[in-house]
């Protein structure tokens, strides 16, 4: 598509007069693409199908004679002030069972049907009118979807349509209760429209209905999003549909709704005030960059990269200079074929006037502007190579939103979180500048040398024969604790040793479990302890080796960690959560085990990631502190960008170039 770089732009925030300066300044800083309108439902349609898309025309065609192309957003998650008093039913209930009322945004019930209509109107209306302007070259539904729809909604529509969607799914109430396992406490149903949506409770919750109730939730948007992806490929079948995703949320399966779009795309706050530390660490955003690419298996755009200090009532830290540019070229290095920073200037008004964009509210281009163009003029260049080449990982992490929803009704320890676990896993590749790729537990895992599969605790027969097929043709697999424990409905499996049919694969059985709560243990592992925690399987050796041992707990001395062949492949089975340093040296032995190789060495915070296609590999070299670094490739490669190799400058970013045809 050739457009690589842009900016989120909200001309309905200023004057007028102001746009054609904000155009000039956009042209100057290298900007080929903006986003606008998806949360300017009121400028569009102030009254009930009274349409005015004329100023918006307006921006979209200025814009287009400074070389700019507009992608449009439905502003469907800030639905105005004149439908709430019309139908205030549209407004969502939490699982108080409280009203969440207009004043913010997502003030929206995604499956009612009133709301549907408007949506359908207003959609119609915006879609053709803008079909065949060339200013236009696609669109994004919604914004962020399942953002601030965390425990929504509870209200009579959304239970009816929960009701059909377990009518469906079990045919009959019978089916329900058994799978439910509605025995317990007495909450067996008669009929269908006896169930709630999940208010709150006096006490507990049956953890079937949750799991069913999370994929309902992420169904209800995947239609939501569908109810206006088929009005506009209807209306306007030349431009391309996407969406802006949260990295790892969970609200809406991101592999579902990506069957619906062009593309994905990604929004990204490193430096949020909600943070722990300055902002989130390196590796972290790396997996997110990473589990993005995996929703399509394809280069992805980020459509919101932080380019200002974030905060609405709390603000984070500024950026230092040099770190916005470091943090976009690892947006690229992980397959982003588009850069679009968020946002274009710090709005003066409402609850995002401290969201620091490009531009200060001076409107005056200061540093930020400078360093965005200085980035926009040294790379652009190669963006057009890079564009459709894709990391090719030797190494993948099975990521599923079921285990995660399965994890968050019964995190088991009160830190387990099934996301912190895969980024545990996913650190210790990334220390070692191993590449990985996210995978779904069902793909083709026969192109990975090495899959790690962390608590596979769902677990159905087709994924055993699938793990077991993978490692009986020369796989290299790694399992963890919690893995086969119950069935795809969230019951407890019965009448077998955990883990199930996988013992056989791992040639272990585990009769017993202790949960290191409010405590952490040892294992011995070489001749070394290391410090363990969360959770402890308590492993009977059927034919495998033992790799480390407890070395606390009533267990002391049994096997913690251990490894069996099987066939062409080998397994290994963690039996608990490794600490960093144990882990470090575990992926450290798994990737040596599986012939994985690491891209180079380097110390913390230098970042290195490789794209190819079928001719070139591209290496990319980030330093993403503040002090100067040293670093060594593990291959020869032609140096395209940067001072001089190995060694770099604070926030200094080096491009390499490789034949591999
Ligand atoms: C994103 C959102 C934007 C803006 C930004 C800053 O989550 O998509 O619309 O709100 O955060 O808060
Ligand atoms: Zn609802």
């Amino acid at each position: 598509m050739g457009i690589h770089f842009g900016v989120d732009y909200y001309p309905e925030h200023w004057p007028h007069e102001r746009w054609e300066t904000d155009a000039k300044l956009m042209q100057e800083m290298g900007v080929q693409v903006v986003r606008m309108a998806e949360f300017s439902w009121f400028k569009m349609e102030p009254e009930e199908g009274l349409f005015q898309f004329e100023w918006l025309e307006e921006a979209v065609a200025l814009l287009d004679r400074y070389g700019i192309k507009t992608i449009l957003g439905t502003p469907t998650a800030a639905p105005p002030a004149w439908i709430i008093e019309q139908n205030p039913e549209i407004q969502p209930i939490d699982r108080q069972g409280r009203r969440r009322h207009f004043g913010g945004r997502h003030h929206d019930c995604q499956s009612n049907a009133t709301y549907r209509e408007h949506i359908c109107r207003f959609v119609t209306a915006m879609s053709q009118r803008f079909a065949d302007n060339s200013g236009v070259i696609g669109w994004q539904i919604d914004n962020e979807l399942g953002n601030s729809h965390g425990d929504l909604c509870m209200c009579d529509s959304c239970k009816g349509r929960f009701q059909q969607w377990l009518w469906e799914k079990y045919g009959t109430i019978e089916h329900l209760n058994e799978t439910w396992g509605t025995a317990f406490w007495s909450q067996g149903y008669n009929r269908f429209s006896q169930i709630s949506t999940p208010l709150i409770t006096a006490v507990g919750e049956n953890p079937s209905a949750m799991l069913d109730w999370k994929c309902f939730c992420s169904d209800l948007i995947v239609d939501f999003a569908k109810w206006q992806a088929d009005i506009i490929r209807k209306y306007c079948p030349n431009h391309f549909i996407t969406h802006n995703y949260m990295c790892f949320d969970d609200k809406v399966n991101y592999y579902d709704l990506g069957e619906l779009l062009d593309f994905v795309s990604n929004d990204i706050y490193p430096a949020g005030h909600w943070q722990q530390q300055p902002h989130q660490p390196e590796n972290e955003l790396a997996a997110s960059h990473d589990v993005v690419r995996s929703y399509k298996k394809m280069p992805f755009w980020m459509m919101e990269q932080q380019s200002g200090m974030a905060g609405w009532e709390i603000m984070g830290r500024a950026l230092e200079p040099g770190q916005m540019s470091a943090w976009a070229m690892q947006s690229v290095a992980h397959g982003a074929d588009a850069i679009v920073f968020f946002r274009w200037r710090t709005c003066a008004m409402g609850t995002e006037q401290y969201w620091h964009g490009i531009l200060g509210h001076s409107g005056n281009p200061g540093r930020i502007f400078r360093e965005a163009k200085a980035l926009i003029h040294r790379f652009s260049q190669y963006m057009d190579d890079f564009e459709g080449s894709m990391p090719c990982p030797q190494a993948a992490i099975v990521h599923n939103f079921r285990q995660n929803y399965a994890f968050q009704i019964q995190p088991h320890h009160p830190e387990l979180t099934y996301i912190g676990q895969l980024q545990k896993y996913y650190k210790a590749f990334y220390d070692k500048k191993i590449p990985v790729d996210f995978v779904q537990e069902t793909d083709d895992l026969s192109k990975y040398q090495l899959v790690v599969a962390p608590l596979q605790y769902l677990m159905t027969p087709e994924l055993e024969q699938h793990y077991i097929d993978y490692v009986a043709q020369g796989g290299n697999l790694v399992l963890t604790m919690r893995t086969g424990v119950k069935d795809a409905t969230n019951l407890c499996m019965i009448n077998r040793e955990l883990p199930g049919r996988l013992g056989e694969l791992c040639g272990i059985e585990v009769p017993e479990y202790d949960c290191l709560l409010q405590t952490k243990g040892g294992v011995l592992y070489g001749k070394k302890e290391y410090e363990i925690e969360k959770w402890c399987d308590i492993i009977t050796l059927i034919d495998a080796r033992q790799l480390a041992e407890y070395s606390t707990g009533f267990y002391q001395g049994t096997p913690a960690i251990t490894e069996n062949n099987y066939e062409w492949g080998k397994v290994w089975y963690v039996g608990t959560e490794p600490g960093e340093e144990l882990l470090e040296e575990l992926v450290d032995y798994f990737a040596k085990q599986s012939k994985v190789e690491t891209l180079g060495t380097a110390p913390a915070g230098v970042e290195l990631m490789t794209r190819e296609d079928k001719e070139h590999r591209w290496l990319f070299v980030i330093n993403h502190t503040n002090e100067e670094m040293v670093y060594n490739l593990h291959d020869t490669y032609i140096m395209l960008e940067g001072e001089k190799e190995q060694f770099l400058k604070p926030y200094e970013i080096q491009l390499f170039w490789k034949n591999i045809s």
